[in-house]
């Protein structure tokens, strides 16, 4: 496949980024070709450059009639989105919990009062595997609507070891439905559910000695989540499941700092492929953070949907060279839309953070947070053809136009998605 005559082509190579996410200036140099030009054969990029470059190839020359080829005269072309946070595997929608919230209370209070987290665990326990596997098939489309190529999905609305697995299944089902990328999550530690109540050791015993285990052994997830924040799990209980994960061969990321500030060194032993929310943040670990590898991937969709004031201190991060990514956190209690654009334009709006900024966070931060930048995140020869165009002049239009989809045509693994 080729794609010629490309407006602005956006690869997001040559910074220095390549061994390491990028931060600080590295986030707001997109790598743009105009005239721009992308060769993809059997699901990898192998060619990238300008149109008359391409052109001129002499692979292309002899084989331009084998090749499909999509003109892209005035569109941006950019390297599929990778949305790093996301929870698809849940039933229904939480409309009783929006409207509470529209009339005042807030996600603490509704949680305490048995909405939140635990209102969705019923519809997760008593659902048919295949039911589960519709609904993360049909976010993941939604998803890819939208430009995105690579998601990482979290189970976590069962809670129960059966409920966990069967959560996990349904990802790795949907997935090989799929053309895109997935990368699945155990979060078994999302909150301590009603039979659990008071004994939250326990529970975290469960999560330690039967979910991790069996969900390594079984290779049904990457990564294991833990959501630490008051009222979720404390930083003992975060610690204590860390090194399950670790003992059983997986890589760890959490929910930190959402509703409450944690001290986040006693993880940073565990090398964390990324600490996510982080709206609450102490100024003595922002440092501690520049130095090292671990993502910050913040999620504005859930600010918004909950409509907090506050954004995370994104140019606080940025400024001080803490590597950020941006994701949509989908899912129904806080976040519910599948549109990184969306997060991006909350981004740029609320956060601060260049239409530029925003771009590689989305895209090769992302895949930094997901431990896959050897493959995504970027448009360069060798890498995965994952790609979006979108049907504007300008890339800073993406974030720009919000609340409208200018996604045209999204290509996952080299498989091409007509949208317009
Ligand atoms: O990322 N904070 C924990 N998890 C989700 C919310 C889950 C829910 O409300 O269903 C989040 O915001
Ligand atoms: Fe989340």
């Amino acid at each position: 496949m080729l794609l010629v005559s490309i407006g602005q082509l956006l690869t997001l190579q040559g910074s220095p980024a390549g061994s390491r996410p990028r931060r600080g200036r590295e986030l707001k140099e997109p790598g743009i070709i105009a005239d721009g030009a992308v060769l993809c054969v059997g699901g990898k990029i192998v060619c990238v450059g300008t149109t008359k470059d391409a052109l001129r190839d002499p692979w292309l020359r002899k084989n331009r009639r084998k090749v499909t080829e999509i003109d892209c005269t005035g569109k941006v072309v950019l390297p599929g989105f990778v949305d790093s946070h996301t929870h698809p595997v849940f039933v229904s929608p939480r409309l009783v919990d929006f409207e509470k919230r529209i009339e005042g209370a807030s996600y603490e209070e509704i949680a305490r009062a048995g909405g939140g987290i635990r209102s969705s665990l019923e519809g997760v326990r008593k659902a048919g595997k295949s039911i589960l596997t519709g609904k993360v098939l049909a976010a993941l489309n939604d998803m890819a609507a939208h430009g995105t190529t690579t998601v990482e999905a979290k189970s976590g609305y069962g809670l129960t070891l059966e409920s966990e697995l069967k959560s996990l299944e349904a990802i790795r089902d949907a997935a090989s439905r799929w053309p895109g990328t997935v990368v699945a999550t155990l979060l078994g530690a999302h909150v301590v559910p009603k039979e659990f109540q008071g004994r939250s050791p326990k529970y975290v015993e469960l999560v330690c000695k039967k979910m991790i285990p069996r969900a390594a052994k079984r290779k049904l997830a990457q990564f294991v989540d833990v959501f630490c924040d008051k009222g979720a799990f404390t930083a003992d209980e975060t610690e204590q499941i860390f090194e399950a994960a670790a003992a059983n061969g997986l890589d760890v990321r959490a929910h930190m700092g959402q509703l409450s500030e944690t001290a986040l060194w006693p993880f940073l032993r565990f090398n964390p492929a990324s600490l996510d929310h982080m709206d609450h943040v102490s100024e003595d670990d922002i440092p501690q953070l520049a130095k090292r590898d671990t993502v910050a991937t913040l999620v504005p969709g859930a600010n918004y949907f909950l409509g907090l004031k506050e954004y995370p201190p994104a140019r606080k991060f940025i400024d001080a060279g803490v590597p950020v990514a941006l994701a949509t956190d989908y899912n129904p209690g806080t976040s519910p839309t599948m549109s990184m654009p969306m997060a991006m334009s909350l981004a740029c709006t609320h956060m601060k953070m260049a239409p530029a900024e925003a771009i590689a966070a989305a895209t090769i931060n992302g895949a930094w947070a997901l431990r896959v930048a050897d493959r995504k995140g970027s448009i360069e020869c060798g890498k995965d053809a994952d790609l979006a165009v979108f049907a504007v002049d300008d890339y800073r239009e993406i974030p720009y136009w919000f609340g409208a989809n200018h996604c045209e045509v999204s290509v996952l693994n080299g498989t091409t998605l007509k949208l317009l």
